[in-house]
């Protein structure tokens, strides 16, 4: 691919989409809140409890889970603060962001062809995939990694309109330069999805490693903070089967594994075969095991 278009069309499209970022609403403080207390090591079950409570669909999530038979919980909880020293401060996490990126993930974005919850469906999968490759090749913390296979794909909400007015343009230069979908962005907007959902949760003041696994899910090689979950996420995208297997999508998806993926992870190329197998296996029991929001 060349260079990016610098005609005047393009930079002002690309400032459109920088402001239109800075223009989203921020998240509720008590998400914040909770998100910044579950980070520090003197916070209490207790306090996390209180910045629940202040959030009518998070403490009743936090509930259903934390009681939740297909978990295998048989004793119910019904203090928040009990749901928590249950769940424990990882999976609070994830819970906390799932609550916040359901309403927008669940939209139908047109531009990129996904129906109604296609892209929330599809980052559920690439979540819970990324759970379970963390698990496997022992990363220290595989709720990060489920945290940022959530949110990896959060960009397309903004890009989704310039996608739509370009639609056939972007194919044809995929076709034309056997490229991505992301790095046609890239050209024609100046900016891709990855980064744009990088923007947002910094807008959003995530923690920064977060931000970092989220901008360079399809360039794990350039992530600043931690390379490894980037490369999770980055395989979790190309292994989850597809929720809509027609080629088009898949293409939309960009479902490429980068040629550094493999190499961070330490993953010899022979070995992904069966490790989509098992890992297609062991994505039947989460579905079966998640309860719906
Ligand atoms: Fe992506
Ligand atoms: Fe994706």
């Amino acid at each position: 691919m060349t260079q990016p278009d610098s005609s005047i069309a393009n930079s002002r499209r690309l400032n459109e989409i920088l402001r239109s970022i800075t223009r989203l609403r921020p998240l509720p403080t008590s998400t914040n809140r909770i998100l910044r207390a579950l980070d520090e090591p003197q916070t209490t079950a207790g306090l996390v409890a209180e910045l629940i409570a202040l959030d009518q669909a998070l403490t009743a999530y936090t509930l259903r889970v934390a009681n939740s038979a297909a978990l295998g919980y048989t004793s119910s909880c019904a203090s928040i603060k009990d749901a928590v020293m249950r769940l424990g401060f990882r999976q609070v996490r994830s819970l906390v962001v799932s609550t916040v990126a359901s309403g927008p993930l669940s939209s139908r974005l047109s531009g990129y062809r996904l129906g109604d919850k296609g892209l929330w469906n599809h980052s559920i999968s690439v979540a819970s995939a990324a759970h379970w490759l963390a698990g496997t090749l022992r990363f220290p913390d595989p709720e990060k990694a489920y945290v940022a296979g959530l949110l990896h794909d959060i960009g397309k909400l903004v890009l989704d309109q310039y996608v739509f007015a370009d639609y056939n343009d972007m194919v044809n230069l995929m076709h034309r330069h056997n490229a991505s979908m992301w790095e046609v962005e890239k050209h024609l907007f100046g900016v891709d999805h990855a980064e744009v959902g990088g923007m947002i949760t910094s807008h959003w003041q995530f923690p920064e490693e977060l931000v970092d696994s989220i901008r360079y899910h399809h360039t794990p090689g350039k992530s600043q903070l931690n390379q490894k979950i980037s490369a999770i996420v980055n395989l979790a995208n190309a292994l989850v089967p597809p929720d809509n297997p027609n080629t088009q999508n898949m293409e939309l998806e960009g479902r490429v594994i980068h040629p550094h993926t493999l190499q961070i992870l330490n993953i010899p190329e022979h070995l992904l075969e069966s490790l989509q197998s098992r890992l297609i296996d062991a994505m039947f029991v989460y579905e079966a095991r998640m309860p719906s929001m």
